[in-house]
């Protein structure tokens, strides 16, 4: 397959081009040249700049298959999608299950509500409700481009090597140095989150057989708890870690702040309205093929491949205080 990739040098459209490599597609890139523009060296990259509306680079060309992983706002994937029409048989979208407008529930299906925007041109990613109604307005810009060929794939957590947010990295390599690890309350949250190798597969057995429609896309397929997910750490990483399990009100008593301080963690107890962000419902996709590597397996490539990032998780000085208060 011929397949154009609007984006492609980061995390998402990283694992894309190189599952798409490794399956004997030809690609295409197009992105501005600015994220690691050495990194697929004899792949074609076309030059362009969204923001700018600047696409003239992709005129006059066909493609089976285009995966659109860098659309932030509808302006830049209708612009896409209406110079696409007649050039490619198959749009993927990847959109989040930021989308939702409200996740206190488990149990979010593709039908679910989602989140609007009273101004509709909006460009300023201000808040995650912002984000999700841009997502959403993006699903729709290229459905209404290209009606009856657009996947939308409202992607959970991405995980894995490239993940240059560090989030579940941090766990994983936290863990894996040992010691005593502060461990949000409570065990029973639940957690989803994709391999970025998982969601490319997926997205492109999905466009192999030009497959269309919204899914939400995270896994793993059985529910996981946070301590389940902490304690196949430990496992998996043959860690000595103690997990010290910590209540939420302490936590968050201490400025110690859900989903930056300590990654994956939500506060359920404190923050009902998003309890279940991580508890979606992923039949629809496991339906249509979605499958998962052994989490033992994610964990371990992240361990082995995945860079920390600083901002990520808590630094291991603020970690010992909270330990000892
Ligand atoms: N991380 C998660 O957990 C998660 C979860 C759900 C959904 N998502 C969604 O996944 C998507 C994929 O993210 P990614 O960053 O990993 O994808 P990516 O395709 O690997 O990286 C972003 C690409 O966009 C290009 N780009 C940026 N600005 C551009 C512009 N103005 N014009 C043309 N190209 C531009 C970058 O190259 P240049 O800089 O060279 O232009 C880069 O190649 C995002 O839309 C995100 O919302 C992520």
């Amino acid at each position: 397959m011929k397949i154009l990739v609007l984006g492609g040098t980061l995390f998402v459209g990283r694992h894309v081009v190189e599952a798409a490599l490794d399956r004997g597609h030809e690609v295409t890139l197009f992105n501005r040249g600015r994220t690691d523009p050495s990194l697929f060296p004899g792949v074609e990259a076309i030059r362009g700049d969204r923001e700018a509306g600047d696409l003239a680079a992709l005129s006059g060309r066909r493609w089976d298959a285009v995966v659109d992983t860098s659309g932030r706002v509808p302006r830049w994937v209708g612009d896409a999608a209406r110079l696409l029409v007649g050039a490619v048989e198959h749009y993927t979208f990847v959109s989040s299950i930021s989308v939702y407008a409200d996740t206190s529930r488990p149990g979010t299906d593709e039908s679910a509500p989602v989140h609007t925007l009273a101004d509709e041109t909006v460009e300023e990613i201000s808040s995650p409700e912002v984000y999700g109604a841009l997502q959403v307005l993006c699903e729709r810009a290229a459905e209404t481009a290209l009606p009856g060929r657009v996947l939308s794939v409202r992607a959970g957590l991405v995980v894995g090597p490239y993940d240059p947010t560090g989030r579940f990295t941090y766990w994983v390599h936290r863990i894996a140095r040992g010691g005593e690890v502060l461990a949000p309350e409570p065990r029973a949250q639940p957690v989803q989150f994709i391999h970025g190798r998982d969601l490319a597969d997926w997205m492109l057995d999905m466009a192999e057989r030009r497959a269309a429609g919204v899914f939400n896309a995270t896994g793993p397929a059985r529910p996981l708890t946070m301590e389940g997910l902490l304690e196949s750490i430990q496992a998996a990483a043959g860690s000595d870690a103690t997990l010290r399990w910590t209540d939420e009100r302490f936590l968050l008593e201490h400025g110690v702040e859900e989903w930056s301080d300590l990654p994956l963690w939500l506060a359920p107890g404190t923050n009902a309205e998003s309890a279940s962000f991580m508890a979606v419902d992923i039949r629809k996709a496991l339906g249509a093929g979605l499958r998962f590597r052994p989490l033992a397996e994610t964990i371990r490539e992240t361990l082995h491949e995945a860079e920390t990032t600083p901002e990520a998780g808590l630094d291991p000085g603020r970690e010992r205080e909270l330990l000892r208060a």
